[in-house]
């Protein structure tokens, strides 16, 4: 399994749209997304784990519906962070037991359609786990309801998407808890799930096993004290990092899995349903995005190519350059990529009407020239999903292709001006 697309390929991907007319003038950013590579990754996801397992792949990472179609096919589910991403997955097409619901802010009403349409409900606290109980006396529900554990194993490399550390506004927490936790399985026997998540990239993936290290000593003490084994799903959320700077060896996703089964080997028996929850893993190598370099700067000994996507679409980006090193490579205005030995500095800024709209600074490219085209590598997720509405700008055409290109399609045509309009109405 490859880590990243190559430039090779993406330049030659760039050069058969360009040649078939899918760049038109107006589209002065378009986003790509190898689907073939997407779907190999899911299928060496699956391959990996227990054919029981539930993979609910993470819908905020990359909610367009044609991948979503694509995923469904291929016969995983969908974490959905809010009713909304669960009703796009229940309209996409996914069964309601393939649908992971795990908002931390469910309000009576959610929980109350969670339950007649039969997903399986994270709670996310022991309030939500009253509301639910209450509730169910109510209705008969074919639901799984588990609950959402922070194992408190600390905080990785990005606070931002760090969700285990000593506080975390997400779960119970395991420290201060446990007692309760344990007389809520004991309270409640349809209380049959534990959730985890320990972050999102910056956790090396010993955290991550450490975290799911802690919730399975608190599951065989349940057990034990019980005398009956009342918990069979076992959710460890997503988090597995991948690389964005092309030098960093990415972990790897099969020694995730082989170290897992040697230090919980139950959790691979019959009794156990594991639930994944990847998002970042399955989606963002198979994606990139071009810009056009619409002028180039030269002021007070600064480069600046000025270009088409910032803020609105690499939020975290902009925000926060350092843990987000995407790779960038440059095209000449007819695709071809330019690879001259004298490199100088470039800051990358975008269209948008504020200073910190930067997507990186000192970016080491051959000369950039207007009419030029950037290539952002690593951009299949956590990107569209993210895209802000400020400065009221067109969102780009998104294309997929298949087959070594020997067929594209368009995702998502480009934004209108109507769409606009539309958004503030
Ligand atoms: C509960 C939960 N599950 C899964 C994910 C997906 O994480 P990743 O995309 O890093 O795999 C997240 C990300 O924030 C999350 O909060």
């Amino acid at each position: 399994m490859i880590s990243n697309l190559s430039i090779t390929k993406i330049q030659s991907t760039f050069q058969t749209a360009l040649k078939n007319g899918l760049i038109r003038n107006e589209d002065s950013s378009v986003i790509f997304y190898d689907l073939d590579y997407l779907e190999e990754r899911i299928r060496y996801l699956v391959s990996l784990f227990p054919t029981s397992a539930l993979h609910g792949i993470a819908v905020k990472a990359n909610p367009l519906i044609f991948i979503l179609k694509i995923l469904n096919q291929l016969g995983v589910g969908a974490e959905a962070a809010s009713l909304g991403e669960v009703m796009i997955a229940l309209n996409t097409g996914y069964s309601p037991e393939k649908i992971v619901f795990d908002s931390p802010v469910k309000t009576m009403e959610e929980l109350e359609f969670a339950l007649t349409t039969g997903i399986h409900i994270n709670l996310d606290s022991l309030a939500e786990l009253e509301r639910v109980a209450a509730l169910k006396k109510k209705h008969s529900s074919a639901s799984t309801i588990g609950i959402r554990i922070n194992p408190q194993v600390g905080t990785g490399t990005i606070l931002e998407s760090s969700v285990a550390g000593e506080y975390s506004k997400f779960g119970v927490p395991i420290k201060t808890r446990r007692n309760e936790l344990i007389e809520a399985f004991t309270k409640y026997d349809w209380l049959t799930g534990v959730h985890l998540h320990v972050g999102s990239q910056g956790c090396p993936m010993e955290m991550l096993l450490q975290g799911i290290g802690v919730v399975y000593e608190f599951v065989q003490e349940v057990h034990s004290k019980s005398g009956h084994p009342q918990i069979n799903i076992f959710d460890i959320g997503g988090g597995f990092p991948i690389s964005y700077d092309h030098h960093t060896v990415p972990a790897s996703m099969e020694e995730y899995v082989s170290t897992m089964k040697n230090r919980f080997p139950t959790l691979f028996s019959d009794h156990f349903t594991l639930f994944t929850e990847f998002g970042r893993w399955a989606h963002v190598n198979s994606g990139w995005t071009m810009s056009r370099v619409e002028y180039v700067k030269h002021d007070i000994g600064i480069n600046t190519a000025m270009i088409h996507v910032g803020a609105d679409l690499f939020l975290r980006e902009c925000l926060n350059p350092e843990s987000w090193p995407h790779v960038y490579s440059v095209l000449d205005k007819d695709g071809n990529l330019k690879t001259g030995k004298d490199k100088n500095p470039y800051n990358l800024a975008g269209p948008l009407c504020f200073s910190g709209d930067i997507l990186a600074k000192n970016v080491e490219l051959p000369v950039v020239v207007e009419g030029d085209y950037l290539i952002i590598h690593d951009t299949g997720g956590y990107t569209f999903s993210m895209w802000s509405h400020y400065n009221s700008r067109q969102t780009p055409r998104i294309l997929g292709y298949f087959k070594d290109c020997a067929r594209f399609e368009i995702l998502k045509e480009r934004g209108t001006d109507q769409d606009l309009v539309d958004f503030w109405k």
